[in-house]
């Protein structure tokens, strides 16, 4: 008895939760409880009923919002020298032993070794699927320091696209933060594409940082540390990945 009166009293209303996560206002998100079409953990929610967002399994008619049970999603900030992989035979670190152990996980993408920056961890293969897959196109933010100091026309050709061996770059934003300094935005994932962007334009990169990976972003998360990402940030990439399928490059 005591504990479901104190179960009653924990956690987050639970309008406020679907409405957080973009189901609908907080009006709507009342209509829709009350009308019976929610569910926590497999039972039709009532107005007032409060839940533990990082916990509960929450359904509108049927489909999961945020976070699925089991499904573990970190941000990582990257150091240079530790390798995107689970396992490297040159024994260097990799960014797996960065994360905990249990559940596994694995990267989402891949950052070159000497790049710094945010990587996303997750055991959720069809997240990852979805963020790497070209079709989906989502966006990543790099800030990349270079040799010499890039001109109009060099960061016009940046953005326009550069004729790289395997194809042409899609249309990119890139902006001159610093005489030696680009914020490069690219929604494709070719490998070393930054590096071989701006050696393209004669600028080639001396230090190379993920700041952004569609709407994640964390400008206080230190080198070689990991958080949890919260529940509306996998609603906001999951909103992310399903309104660019298919996209057409940006231009
Ligand atoms: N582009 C690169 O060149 N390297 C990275 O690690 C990521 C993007």
């Amino acid at each position: 008895m005591a504990d479901l009166a104190s179960t009653a009293h924990e956690g987050e209303r639970l309008q406020k939760v679907l409405a957080r996560v973009g189901v609908g206002s907080r009006r709507t998100c009342e209509a829709l409880i009350a009308n019976g079409q929610v569910t926590v953990d497999g039972e039709i929610a009532v107005l007032g009923r409060r839940v533990d967002p990082d916990t509960a399994l929450i359904e509108v008619d049927g489909a999961p919002i945020g976070v699925r049970p089991g499904l573990v999603y970190y941000l990582l900030n990257k150091p240079a020298g530790v390798v995107t992989t689970t396992a490297d035979p040159q024994g260097r670190p990799t960014v797996v032993e960065l994360v905990p152990a249990e559940p596994r996980v694995f990267p989402v993408g891949r950052l070159d070794a000497d790049t710094e920056g945010l990587l996303l961890l997750t055991n959720d293969g069809e997240l990852t699927y979805r963020l790497t897959h070209p079709s989906y196109g989502v966006e990543k933010e790099y800030v990349a320091e270079v040799q010499g100091a890039p001109k109009r026309a060099a960061l016009r050709r940046l953005r326009e696209g550069i004729e790289l061996e395997d194809g042409i770059t899609a249309p990119a934003r890139a902006t001159l933060v610093d005489d030696s300094v680009v914020r490069l935005t690219i929604h494709e994932g070719r490998n070393h594409q930054v590096r071989r962007m701006c050696e393209a334009i004669g600028h080639p990169v001396m230090r190379l940082v993920r700041t952004r990976i569609g709407p994640i972003f964390d400008r206080s998360l230190m080198p070689g540390v990991w958080r949890p990402l919260a529940v509306d940030e996998i609603r906001a990439l999951e909103v992310a990945v399903a309104s660019n399928q298919g996209a057409a490059p940006e231009g």
